[in-house]
């Protein structure tokens, strides 16, 4: 599966590019089809583009689900993504070869648009799917270059004709486990610690709070080499004082903010910018923590604004509460496998994340030596990935 699906949307940077309802999406999702075919699994693409294979009935009801998401970042990791629904599909195949009968319908499930790389919004997918993005908030959605998500969708392919929540679909889910790379060392470091191969795997328990916000600088464009400084209005400015503000204003509550994504215009080398537009990724371990922090980089942006003639608007793109996984399925998972498996929190979003407000949901993490995600050096050891899908199969023997 990892021969077929490598070479996909491969950046330059040995990274990924496969945003949502692109060429390299489209090629993801044949593999995903190509694979869901090859096991006799039942294939359907729901309303919202999200992929499904499915064992026995799927109208049944209490299914068991397992899956991730085949989107990228921009220069993403193999891993995040890929990995869970490659292991969904081998442990799916571990159970058949180990002879499981299955009393609930099986499926494993490819989530459209997981990263909001191209659109915005993370979990686009999942969110319509549940609700938490409406029918009318995704056809609001518009990518750089002004294409609509249902203007996307049906260029791939896909009638965005029935766009939104299904509430039938979801009822009929009783639980859900994703399987992803760890995006952090917490494994690796206590592996450093222990006996070998100790620690491959680990039960999630929470997901921090997270949200999205562009801010957007608007100053006033003019030369380089004749504006007097005094007499300058200049975005850049008041951007490069905010993101410096986010950090302090992270480091003393506890969080985190990110910078990681800016557009500037005219972007000309000799001329000051007549606007700069930011966007702020914040995350934190509790939801007051993390509205405080925002507050203060809003209010130190709008500061320095005033100091630089410059207008500051800030507009919310997408926000994902607290998440604390189902503590039933938690609890059975780590029985599942044997009792002695960590439990840790993230600071990264998954689709398991928005599926956990309806849905008994859990996940498990696979090692990571680096701890690196979202960039290209994001990896893990061949025996560990083995190690997941052994662990996946264990928990789905117990479920399905
Ligand atoms: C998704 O990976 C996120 O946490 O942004
Ligand atoms: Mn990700
Ligand atoms: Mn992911």
């Amino acid at each position: 599966m990892w021969k077929e699906l490598l070479p996909i949307g491969r950046a330059g940077s040995g990274g990924y590019r496969r945003f949502a309802w692109t060429g390299p999406d489209a090629e993801c999702r044949a593999w995903f089809r190509a694979q869901a075919e090859a096991r006799g699994l039942a294939y359907e693409v729901d309303a919202n583009g999200n992929q499904w294979a499915w064992a026995g009935d799927k109208d049944a009801g209490d299914a068991v689900v397992t899956g991730s998401h085949l989107d990228s970042v921009p220069d993403g990791g193999a891993f995040d993504g890929p990995l869970g629904v490659i292991s969904a599909f081998a442990a799916h195949d571990e159970l058949r070869a180990r002879g499981v009968t299955f009393r609930r319908p099986f499926a494993v499930v490819n989530f459209a648009d997981e990263e909001g790389a191209r659109f915005g919004v993370a979990c686009v997918g999942s969110r319509l799917l549940t609700g938490s993005l409406t029918r009318e908030g995704a056809h609001a959605l518009r990518d750089a270059e002004g294409i609509s998500l249902p203007q996307a969708m049906e260029a791939a392919g896909h009638d965005p004709g029935a766009l939104g929540p299904e509430p039938e679909r979801l009822a009929r889910i009783g639980a859900f486990v994703e399987l992803h790379i760890e995006q952090g060392r917490t494994l690796a470091a206590a592996s450093d610690s222990a006996a070998a191969g100790s620690h491959r795997i680990a039960v999630a328990s929470a997901i921090w709070p997270h949200g999205r916000w562009r801010f957007d600088f608007r100053g006033e464009a003019n030369h380089a080499g004749t504006t007097r400084l005094e007499d300058r209005r200049d975005p850049m400015l008041t951007y490069a004082n905010t993101v410096l503000a986010a950090r302090k204003k992270a480091r003393l509550a506890g969080a985190l903010a990110t910078f990681g994504k800016v557009t500037v215009e005219p972007n000309g080398v000799n001329a000051v910018p007549s606007r700069v537009s930011g966007w702020l990724d914040s995350r934190a371990p509790d939801e007051e923590t993390l509205a405080s922090v925002v507050a203060q980089i809003e209010t130190a942006a709008a500061e320095r604004g005033g100091r630089d003639g410059v207008a500051v608007e800030v507009t919310r793109e997408s926000a994902t509460p607290l998440v604390e996984f189902d503590h039933a399925l938690r609890d059975r998972l780590v029985e599942l496998l044997g009792g002695q498996v960590p439990v840790l929190p993230t600071g990264a979003g998954h689709d398991a994340g928005i599926l956990s407000a309806s849905v008994p949901t859990a996940m498990l993490y696979v090692r990571n030596p680096t701890g690196v995600s979202h960039s290209p050096a994001e990896f893990a050891e061949e025996d560990d990935c083995a190690a997941g899908v052994v662990a996946l199969a264990d928990v789905l023997e117990g479920l399905v």
